[in-house]
């Protein structure tokens, strides 16, 4: 992407005036740094070793909790690792992605891998969502995901325990496979303590994310 990008700024000039050029590249290179910022977040958390999974990430996955009181503006995490306040997630998030190939399914998973503290994980992980059949709905950026069908594991407030530092709470966004049946796997009668994604994802063929965040949430 970064050649691309390089090739861009060499090659527009030519068959462009600059003005309309200078926005293009300013994309593409505001992307790529989004997604490398999402991945060293990722990286500098450890989470792909908590978790078991590889984070190669694609897309930016942009997520939204919408607020209780309809005159408080919906929350939108800005940066992966931000930290927000347990009354601030109390409503099951929305989800934008930025630069998808495809229109979808999408399946996205919310896991606690820091329960009940990020230093004794005995519990981990916590299952906070399960949901497929995520599509993209405007042809927009960022584009809202849309899902007609209901979540195989509901919403979860995060709730970290009192004393705990803050939890990570990571989502992840997979492609999902044309003959997907989730609910064989995590009913809504399962525990939802040590519930492990990767091999849930292996189990389902989920391959690996193709994209994700993470926020922090503490009392
Ligand atoms: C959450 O609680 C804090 C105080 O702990 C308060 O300042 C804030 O307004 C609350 N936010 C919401 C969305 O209720
Ligand atoms: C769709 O996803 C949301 C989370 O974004 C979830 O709360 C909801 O149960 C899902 N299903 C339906 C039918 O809305
Ligand atoms: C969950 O358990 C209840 C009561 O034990 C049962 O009636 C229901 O069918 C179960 N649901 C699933 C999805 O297994």
């Amino acid at each position: 992407m970064i050649m691309r990008s390089i090739v861009l700024f060499f090659a527009f000039p030519l068959f462009f005036p600059f003005y309309a050029f200078v926005p293009v590249a300013a994309l593409a290179f505001s992307r790529d740094t989004n997604l490398a910022e999402v991945k060293r977040a990722f990286d500098v958390a450890l989470i792909s070793g908590n978790i078991n999974l590889i984070f190669e990430p694609q897309i930016l996955l942009e997520v939204t909790f919408p607020q209780p009181s309809t005159n408080t503006k919906p929350i939108t995490l800005r940066r992966a690792g931000a930290q927000l306040l347990v009354n601030e997630t109390t409503r099951p998030p929305i989800f934008n992605i930025i630069k998808s190939r495809s229109k979808g399914p999408f399946f996205i998973a919310i896991v606690d891998p820091d329960a009940p503290t990020p230093q004794k994980p005995i519990w981990a992980q916590i299952r906070h969502f399960l949901g497929g059949d995520f599509f993209l709905e405007t042809p927009r950026i960022p584009t809202l995901l849309s899902n007609n069908t209901e979540a195989l594991s509901p919403f979860l407030q995060p709730v970290p325990p009192a004393g705990s530092d803050p939890h990570r709470f990571v989502f992840l966004i997979f492609d999902q496979p044309r003959d997907f049946r989730g609910e064989k796997l995590a009913t809504t009668n399962d525990s939802l303590i040590h519930f492990i994604i990767s091999s849930y994802a292996s189990a389902m063929k989920l391959g690996q994310p193709i994209g994700g965040t993470f926020m922090l949430v503490g009392s």
